[in-house]
């Protein structure tokens, strides 16, 4: 079965086809029957803007019918633990609410954030994976606590058009200050999708804010193979120097779990890692990437957002249309013009 948890579990040949196939749909944004008689269940347990709205749109463009529930909010709530004895909030588990939903529908997409308190289950993409064991069809990662990749596909589509060839290009992700500590699905993400397209990629961070190690190794695994490289840096000055593409993201510090005031007040010291003018004029005239939401003013500046080469329109656009491409992957939608050559690996 065609689940999408993370790229890694993928051959190259479905990424290949999908990235090809989502640069195409852009040309040819046009609406089909490729999908007809198909319905998608768009399960959110956070928020969305994007993921959600490209998700439906996705599907009616293909011909498929979409429909949105948000647990908790005029569905019942939803337990996504193990062994649990619900005598709280949540009145459902996702065994029998996947179990169910399955028998509607020909995939699913699940949205299911980091929880931040509990790094085992992060670690473990706990809740995703509960929601893709008690289906019985295929499930689409709209942003687990681990990977979000339909935006790592709608990115590297991004960097594509945006730069031409983008092997041994320089692609830097910048930490940025923000409020509140956030998720690493897509610092996670970014970081894989420039190693697949051979960048040389850099991740610049304050100390205490890596990324997981496991996560670089993959990455640096990824460039191997492709000709480009992964490497850290806490010197943002130096990290910007000659960047062809600046793509800022807000994560939370190693201390979030076990320390969070500690993790609170090292992120709150950090605000001079913002995104300015002055930063992006150190660069060879970079695009500059976010994945939106943004908050103007912490994470960057209007200036910036407000300049000719900010991409974060162009990348959220490609949402839409990356997902059209994984849509037709899962479900096998070959007539369509849409190949994989070799399958799945794992
Ligand atoms: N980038 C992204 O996934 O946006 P939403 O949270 O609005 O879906």
């Amino acid at each position: 079965m065609n689940h999408l948890t993370s790229w890694s579990d993928l051959s190259t040949d479905v990424w290949d086809a999908c990235l090809e196939r989502a640069l195409w749909h852009r040309q040819n944004s046009a609406w089909s029957d490729a999908a007809a008689h198909k319905a998608l269940g768009l399960v959110f347990f956070n928020p969305s803007l994007r993921t959600r709205t490209s998700m439906d749109v996705a599907a009616a463009q293909l011909g498929a019918h979409a429909v949105t529930l948000t647990p908790g909010n005029g569905t019942w709530g939803l337990e996504t633990r193990d062994g649990v004895t619900m005598d709280g909030l949540e009145a459902e588990h996702v065994t029998e609410a996947f179990g169910v939903l399955s028998r509607y529908v020909d995939a699913l997409g699940v949205r299911t954030f980091a929880t931040l308190t509990d790094h085992r289950a992060d670690r473990a993409d706990q809740a995703f994976r509960a929601a893709v064991a008690a289906s019985t069809v295929p499930v689409v990662n709209l942003e687990s606590a681990r990977w979000h990749p339909c935006q790592e596909l709608g990115d590297a589509a991004t960097v594509t058009e945006t730069l031409g060839e983008t092997r041994r290009k320089k692609l830097v992700l910048h930490w940025a200050p923000h409020p509140k500590p956030l998720p690493r699905a897509v610092p996670n993400s970014a970081v894989m999708m420039a190693a697949r397209l051979g960048m040389e990629v850099i991740v610049a961070r304050p100390p205490g804010f890596g990324l997981d190690a496991d996560v670089l190794e993959l990455a640096k695994k990824e460039a191997s193979r492709t000709g480009g490289s992964v490497t850290e840096s806490a010197d943002s000055a130096g990290a910007l120097s000659g960047a062809n593409v600046v793509y800022a993201k807000a994560w939370s510090g190693t201390s979030v779990y076990d320390d969070p005031d500690h993790e609170a007040t090292q992120r709150a010291s950090h605000a001079d890692w913002r995104i300015d003018v002055a930063k992006m004029s150190r660069t060879d005239r970079a695009a500059f990437m976010h994945c939106l939401p943004v908050r103007r003013n912490v994470v960057v500046t209007d200036g910036v957002l407000e300049d000719d080469r900010a991409a974060h329109v162009l990348q959220a656009e490609y949402r839409l249309h990356a997902q059209k491409a994984i849509l037709e992957w899962v479900w096998g939608l070959e007539g369509s013009g849409f190949s994989v050559q070799g399958s799945p690996a794992g």
